[in-house]
């Protein structure tokens, strides 16, 4: 080892994530227990059935990753948790359950904010993954997810300043929308992502929120645009309103998929670009559930390379909720000497950054 194993813990929303993780860096288990399939009949997610899952399966899941990384308890050096922002009930049984267990073994533990984890999730590698060039700083951090959508600066290790951040609804939230009138089922990203990769016709113009070119974002406009032009394509298709009344053709779906994709991707990419030439950024880091959509990679990526900013976004299975990224953002704060101690408790709404000062209206 080159330096202290985390043992950490993830439970803010819908994901059960144990992870164990080397340095910050070096993943050697990463156990997620989703509950996608619990969650899809009623469309989203029930604070109190994902406080019981997290019950259910947070003692398997450590037992798995222990098992995996081939490590006990007594070889961990520490404990980190997510603290927040989140549902109060899941934070909880995550929080509850390593605080049990950091005292029971005597460890020290860390309490993480979830979106500083989804930026750590950066730094990660696979157990087998050779080695690579850290992100670079200054850099331009993206975060979107279900429940979040800002960008954030990033001079140093744990520094955050907010450059813009959604004025609505999240990023994801606007998929997951989009993704029940298109009758794709839930979740809408991933969904969208694949409907939108069968599109033939590739010119549906849904509309874009600038927002005054501001690093701020805004989706709710577009998921009432969205209501409206899939309603239109339903009518055309002698469809009732309802969408459970069964779902479009295939091929209007699609092109309607892509339009909508294309209208977030393209503000993302736009904003995100932008803000890391207007900040000088070195580097630029993706994190969060739509971070694994394709189309928002590969146009961030080809911008990036343009400009000569280096470029790190996760594999798709750590930009959604997981545990290690919890163990990577836990390390710095190890390092850096915080401790937890047996009194921290949830925090569903801990921002992670606060807006630069705006300069003053002459
Ligand atoms: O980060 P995450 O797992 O959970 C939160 O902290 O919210 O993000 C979940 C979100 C969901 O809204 C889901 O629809 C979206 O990420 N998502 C995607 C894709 N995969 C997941 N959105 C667009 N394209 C994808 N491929
Ligand atoms: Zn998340």
């Amino acid at each position: 080892m080159s330096g202290p194993l985390l043992l950490a813990v993830e439970s803010s929303c819908d994901e059960t994530g144990i992870a164990l993780v080397e340095d910050g860096r070096r993943i050697h288990a990463d156990v997620v227990a989703s509950q996608v399939a619990l969650h899809a009949p009623t469309g989203g997610i029930v604070p109190e059935v994902a406080a019981r899952a997290h019950l259910r399966w947070i003692v398997p899941a450590l037992d798995e990753a222990l098992a995996t990384a081939g490590v006990t308890v007594r070889d961990v050096d520490a404990g980190a948790v997510t603290c927040g922002p989140g549902l109060a009930g899941s934070l909880l049984v995550g929080i509850n359950f390593a605080k049990a267990l950091a005292w029971a073994h005597d460890k020290p533990l860390v309490g993480v904010n979830h979106l500083e984890g989804h930026v750590y999730a950066g730094w990660l590698l696979d157990p087998g993954e050779e080695e690579r060039e850290e992100p670079v700083f200054p850099l331009v951090g993206l975060v979107v997810s279900g429940g979040h959508t800002f960008l954030v600066e990033m001079p140093d290790h744990l520094t955050y300043r907010l450059l813009g951040t959604t004025v609505d609804d999240a990023a994801g939230e606007a998929f997951d929308k989009v993704g029940r009138l298109l009758g794709l089922g839930y979740p809408g990203g991933p969904a969208i992502s694949a409907a939108a990769e069968r599109a033939t016709a590739r010119d549906r113009v849904f509309p874009r929120a600038w927002m005054r070119d501001t690093c701020d974002l805004s989706f709710s406009g577009l998921k009432t645009a969205a209501r409206r032009i899939i309603g239109e394509a339903r009518a055309d298709a002698g469809l009732p309103a309802d969408e459970r009344e069964g779902p479009l053709p295939d091929a209007v779906g699609a092109e309607l998929a892509w339009g909508f994709q294309d209208a977030v991707v393209d503000v993302l990419a736009t904003k995100t670009l932008r803000a890391a030439e207007e900040t000088n950024a070195r580097g630029i880091v993706l994190g969060g559930g739509v971070a694994s959509n394709e189309a928002l990679r590969a146009r961030i990526s080809a911008g990036a390379a343009a400009r000569g900013i280096a470029m790190t976004i996760p594999r798709p299975g750590l930009c959604t909720d997981n545990g290690a990224m919890i163990g990577a953002a836990g390390a710095r704060r190890y390092a850096a000497g915080e401790r937890a101690g047996l009194d921290l408790d949830a925090r569903p709404t801990m921002p992670l950054a606060r807006p630069l000062a705006r300069p003053a209206v002459p």
